[in-house]
């Protein structure tokens, strides 16, 4: 690197952090400080643009305590922070109990109900929840919400076996009342997902290169709600689940034990 470049890079390093991470970067260090004990073993690391912050957390609370700990993925990004990061990398499936996981969330509601799986990874999401002793919500303040749907516009994320998708987004529209439900479409350039709302049709005929394909080889479908219908969303959730061919639904109800919201000058946060 020139020495202009790691001039740069040292002026980026110590440039206080933007509002919105500083949020996520005291949500995730409280909670850690708060959740993740010494006598800690095994730990589920969930997804989304917090959980880098967890991660930092760790690893600032000293290898001898980490080199005796192992780290569950909830998916491709999950296992590649905890593997930069030189921590042990575990499966659930050798670690069906886990003492504790942390996770992003896309909104979380007054009783902390929240809806996950922007990234697409809610199943294996769900499945570190619930086998974690204590399952802990980390994300920024923007999440934090009265009624879920209040700002996350996308819906629900449903994952669904692709044979029966077609037949899921008309139970979805027919039975639920959500007309809006669209299969979820991967797009080829990152920057186009950045245009404005209304041309959302033509960036999916022009530019989608096919849909979103979950790590479990699934399809994911996004259901827009009216807010009323998620007053309880457990209700809800188990509508959907009922649908054959629907394998996970994106509503987390009852689950987490806590939920930290950040806030560049104080940290609200909420216990059930
Ligand atoms: C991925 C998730 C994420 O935790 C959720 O989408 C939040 O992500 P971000 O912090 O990047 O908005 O559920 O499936």
């Amino acid at each position: 690197m020139s020495r202009l470049a790691a001039a740069a890079a040292s002026a980026l390093a110590k440039a206080p952090l933007d509002p919105i991470e500083q949020s996520k970067k005291l949500a995730a260090y409280t909670a850690v400080d708060n959740h993740v004990k010494p006598e800690h073993r095994v730990i589920g690391i969930g997804s989304g643009s917090t959980v880098p912050y967890v991660v930092e957390r760790i690893v600032q609370q000293g290898e001898e305590v980490n080199k005796g700990r192992v780290f569950i993925p909830t998916g491709f990004q999950s296992k590649q922070l905890i593997v930069e990061a030189g921590l042990g990398l575990g499966d659930v499936d050798q670690y069906p109990t886990i003492d504790v996981t942390l996770d992003g969330a896309d909104e979380v509601d007054h009783a902390l109900n929240c809806v996950k799986g922007g990234g697409a990874c809610h199943l294996r999401e769900k499945v570190l929840a619930e086998a974690a002793t204590t399952f802990i919500l980390v994300a920024d303040h923007r999440k934090n919400v009265q009624y879920l749907g209040t700002n996350f516009v996308q819906g629900v994320p449903i994952e669904v076996v692709p044979f029966a998708y077609a037949k899921v987004l008309q139970n979805l529209r027919h039975i639920l009342g959500s007309p809006k439900a669209t299969l979820r479409m991967a797009v080829k350039k990152g920057w186009f997902l950045q245009v404005p709302f209304t041309f959302e049709l033509l960036v999916n005929i022009f530019w989608a290169a096919g849909p979103v394909v979950s790590d479990n080889g699934n399809f994911i479908i996004d259901a827009p709600f009216e807010r009323e219908k998620m007053i309880d969303p457990y209700v809800i959730m188990a509508q959907i689940k009922m649908l054959t061919g629907v394998v996970e639904v994106g509503l987390f109800c009852h689950m987490a034990k806590a939920a930290y919201f950040g806030n560049s000058a104080s940290l609200p946060f909420r216990t059930s």
